[in-house]
This record gives C-alpha cells, structure tokens and sequence, in this order.
C-alpha cells in the first residue's frame, strides 16, 4: 500500500502534496474535550491506551489527512525517567525543576521503557485501526526543548534559568542532556517497535540557544538521537522540527542526519524551495493563524505554500500547531484545498 507522506519523506512527488497538522488532535475539537472531561487529567489521557488511541484517531477520521500523529506529551520523558511533571488547568505544565547536581543524579534513564508501557500499547492500538494509508508518526521532544521545561520548571518566556544554568553548569548540563538523549533514544525505538513509522523530534524551543551553543545544544545532541534510533531502525524517517532558526536550518540538517526538516513561517515557501527543498524534503509551513482567521485568506495563503513547494519532496503542514480556539470547519477548508490542489504538471 502506498502512502503519499512516506513517500515524500522518501524524496518522491506523487500525484498530490501528502498533509497532517501539527496539534491535529487536542482542544479545537468538541470530540476531545468530551473525552478529556471524562479523563482525570490531560496525563491520565496521556496514559491510558483506550482513549489516548481514540483521541489520536478523531482528527483522522473528521479530515482525512496522510498520517496520524500519536497523541502524548513530550514531558512523558521527563517524568519517566524521575522528574515529577503535572499539568495544572489553565496553567500548563509545572514541573520539580532541576537545581542541583544531587537532583540531576536521582534521575534514571533506566526507568523509561516501563514507566512508558502505556504509550507502546497505544501505539499498538492505533496502528492496528489505522487505514493502511494513513501512516502513524511518533515523536519526543529533542533534548534542549525538554531541558527547559526540567530546569524552568515550567513554560518559559525568556529562557534565561535554563541558559544560565547550563553556561554556569556546563558538564551538570551536558550529563542532563546525556540523559535525555539515552531515554529519548530508548522511547523512540519503542515506539518505532511497536508501529510507528515515522517520528518527528520537536525542538519548539531551539530559537532561544545561542548561536556559539547551538552545536552543543541542539545539533549534536539531535545528532546522537537520529544515528542511535537509525542503528536500531535504519529504515523510519526522522523529521527535524527546529523552530526559529532560520539561518541556521541547513547545518542543523546536515549536522543531525535527519531525513526530513519542519519549517516554521519565518522562512517564505520561495526561500524554502530555493535554499531547503534541495538538501531535503520539507514540511510546513502555514501560519497557524491564517486558519485561525479564516475566510478566503487560508485559500490564498495555502495555495503560495502549494505552489512554490509542491514540485518537490514536500509534506503539507502548519508552521506550529493548531490554535485552540480555531474552528474545525477552517481545518476541514484547508484539508479540501490540499485534496484538491492540482498545479502539478
Ligand atoms: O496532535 C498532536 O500534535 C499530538 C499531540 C501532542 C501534544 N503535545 C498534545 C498536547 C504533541 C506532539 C505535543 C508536543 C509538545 N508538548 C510540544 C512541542 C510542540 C509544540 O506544540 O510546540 C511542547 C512544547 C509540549 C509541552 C506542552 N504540552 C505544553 C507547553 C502544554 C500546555 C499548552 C497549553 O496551551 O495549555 C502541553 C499540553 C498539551 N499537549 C495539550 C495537548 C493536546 C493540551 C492539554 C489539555 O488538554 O489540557
């Protein structure tokens, strides 16, 4: 059975652009707050297979798009390997955040394949639902974007414990990201075991690192993650999502060995087909809020991303993900427009 998203991750241009949304499942969705009421927490969700797999699938079955994104969290790795994570109402996630030498030694990387049991069996779960043309995506955060949220303690606006912390700290901080890239490793290759065939990494956060850093920081940790999980599964796709870096984008692909790269809307569809789409397939990059708006706008605005990407490997996405006020009628617009999108030579 083909399927247009691996293909385009494999460098081919089929007969129309394959797409999936970033944040397809979550709030926007009546059918998701309905079952997110009945859960004990948006973790409880997380962790229990029958509904995590349910809520993985409503956005599949409401619009039809190429691949189904594996509905978790990337502060399950945290947690797993010790951290104690919560997501409080209205807040988002709060989080012990690491101070000490002491609290980064309690943490084991060990603890990671059990503690995630609950997430293979979801897996598991939606594979075996899935159309067979619909691939399932699995993901993690990448080590830096996971670290701010361990050292914050939280979201963050300016970043400036975490950065602080790892200049005044440095091998406390390289041991962290040791320890995220272990686990990461050993979660990816799981999920992969258990049906994912294709994973992205999300490094939300990579715009706030230094650029005398950003080897250390993001590139080779990445790097260590994409080689380890392609020892173990040389065949699964890897999707770079580095957001913010702009110039930086093509030594962050070839430093990382990623397959793939997520664009956000800082670059213009023209730049990316000129200065990207050769080194790699891309995926992106439709501002969120243009289908937050609405109207005629999310048509002009799709179809420049259509027509300056769609000629070469290329995966139909937003730049981040769905706003959770934006109605699902808009997202069901824009899945029509892609369906249908018909340049192509
Ligand atoms: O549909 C999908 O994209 C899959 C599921 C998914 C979620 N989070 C569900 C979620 C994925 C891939 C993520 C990744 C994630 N989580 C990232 C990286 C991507 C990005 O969006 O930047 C980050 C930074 C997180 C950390 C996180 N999780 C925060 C900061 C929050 C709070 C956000 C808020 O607005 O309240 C979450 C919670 C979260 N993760 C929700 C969902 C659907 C909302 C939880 C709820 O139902 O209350």
């Amino acid at each position: 059975m083909t399927n247009l998203f691996l293909d385009a991750l494999a460098g081919k241009t089929g007969s129309r652009p394959p797409f999936w949304f970033m944040r397809q499942a979550g709030r926007y969705l009546p059918e998701y707050r309905e079952l997110r009421a009945k859960a004990d927490g948006f973790l409880d969700l997380c962790y229990t297979p029958e509904r995590a797999a349910r809520v993985t699938l409503q956005p599949i079955e409401r619009f039809r798009p190429d691949a189904a994104i594996l509905f978790s969290d990337i502060l399950v790795v945290p947690q797993a390997i010790g951290q104690t994570v919560g997501f409080v109402e209205g807040r988002g996630p709060v989080l012990d955040p690491i101070k000490s030498a002491a609290q980064l030694a309690a943490l084991d990387p060990g603890r990671t394949l059990e503690h995630l049991a609950p997430v293979f069996e979801t897996v598991r779960l939606v594979r075996s639902e899935l159309p067979d043309d619909v691939a399932l995506i699995g993901f993690a955060g990448a080590p830096w974007t996971v670290a701010t949220y361990m050292i914050e303690g939280g979201s963050t606006r300016d970043f400036n414990t975490v950065k602080s912390w790892a200049i005044s700290n440095r091998e406390a901080f390289e041991t962290m990201l040791n320890l995220l890239v272990e686990s990461t490793t050993a979660y990816l290759v799981a999920q992969v075991e258990s049906g994912a065939q294709a994973l992205q990494l999300f490094d939300t956060w990579a715009n706030a690192v230094p650029a005398s850093e950003f080897d250390n920081w993001v590139s080779e940790p990445t790097a260590r993650i994409v080689s380890a999980v392609k020892a173990k599964a040389p065949d699964i796709p890897i999707i770079g999502f580095a957001r913010g870096i702009g110039p930086r984008l093509p030594d962050y692909i070839r430093k990382t060995g990623i397959d793939a790269v997520g664009l956000d809307s800082s670059i213009s569809p023209a730049e990316a087909a000129r200065d990207i789409q050769p080194i790699c397939p891309v995926q992106g990059n439709l501002d969120p809020a243009y289908l937050l708006s609405g109207g005629d706008e999310i048509e002009r605005a799709a179809r420049e991303v259509l027509k300056e990407l769609s000629d070469g490997p290329f995966v139909f996405n937003l730049a981040h993900g769905i706003n959770k006020e934006t109605p699902p009628s808009h997202v069901e617009r824009l899945a029509e427009i892609i369906r249908t999108w018909e340049s192509r030579a």
